[in-house]
């Protein structure tokens, strides 16, 4: 008997979709019956599994959804070695206030300094918080662009994207961006000024952003915009794939 009505008070919490209580009922009933637990503590235990288990399940959903290259976290990131960093400005970044004030965040510095990598950690920290984010690198956001505009589906496209409160869009400035590219660039940065946040990555100084796209009005419009709110981290210093790669060589010198 007791065994059919917890069939059914666990069958009844399934239609609540709340599964993780109903998969550990059973072991919190033996608990509380074992220890003589409180009926307060006994359903707080189980309410708050529920509620850890749907946090998780959604994050990895806005991880998976990012589409990152890669998971990178602030704790991995070395700041000793990039003293051109303020270790203070990122934590205040990480916690995600620019997203509320709809500002931008762009990282600008030489190869293998530790932009995708912030850039990408911001992400997460945002996914942590259980908002959206969509990673591009500036090729895949035109090639997108592009796509939508074939399709002649391009504002819905902008809207989706702007509903999204945080995009990263990596690497702009390795690949020249014609005219086409700058005009979908220049719609896709003005339908998001003042609506949700960039997070921005590139190997070129502001004052060289002209020779990234072909038309040169509209990357001081684009520019315009972006910088207008904006969070700007200048990175200096050497690549840290460098620092790898030399690790490396001192090694195999070593072992030789
Ligand atoms: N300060 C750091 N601490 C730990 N890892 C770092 C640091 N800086 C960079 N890295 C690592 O070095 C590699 C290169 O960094 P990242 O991709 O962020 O460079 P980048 O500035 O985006 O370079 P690029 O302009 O070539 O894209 C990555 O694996 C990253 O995790
Ligand atoms: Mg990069």
């Amino acid at each position: 008997m007791a065994n059919l009505q917890l069939h059914q008070v666990q069958a009844n919490l399934e239609k609540l979709k709340m599964y993780r209580m109903a998969k550990l009922l059973p072991d919190y009933l033996k608990t509380a019956a074992d220890r003589n637990l409180p009926h307060l503590d006994f359903t707080e235990g189980l309410i708050e599994e529920e509620i850890a288990f749907k946090t998780e399940k959604a994050i990895k959903h806005k991880l998976r959804r990012a589409k990152f290259p890669q998971v990178k976290t602030l704790d991995t990131f070395d700041f000793s070695f990039q003293a051109s960093i303020s270790k203070k400005k990122i934590l205040e970044l990480a916690n995600l206030s620019f997203i509320d004030r709809k500002e931008n965040v762009i990282f600008l510095g030489p190869p293998g300094v530790g932009k995708t990598h912030l850039g990408i950690s911001l992400g997460v920290k945002t996914c942590e918080a259980k908002y959206p984010v969509l990673f591009f690198t500036a090729n895949t956001l035109i090639q997108d662009l592009t796509s939508s505009l074939a399709d002649r589906t391009l504002d819905d496209e902008l809207r989706r994207l702007t509903r999204c409160p945080v995009i990263i869009v990596d690497e702009i400035g390795y690949l020249s961006i014609d005219k086409l590219g700058a005009s979908l660039f220049f719609q896709f940065i003005t339908s998001r000024y003042e609506k949700g946040s960039i997070i921005l990555t590139s190997n070129k100084s502001f004052s060289s952003w002209g020779q990234i796209f072909a038309d040169s009005v509209l990357a001081t419009a684009i520019l315009d915009r972006l910088s207008h709110h904006a969070n700007v981290i200048n990175i200096k210093g050497e690549s840290y794939r460098l620092k790898d790669r030399k690790r490396e060589l001192l090694k195999e010198e070593k072992e030789q």
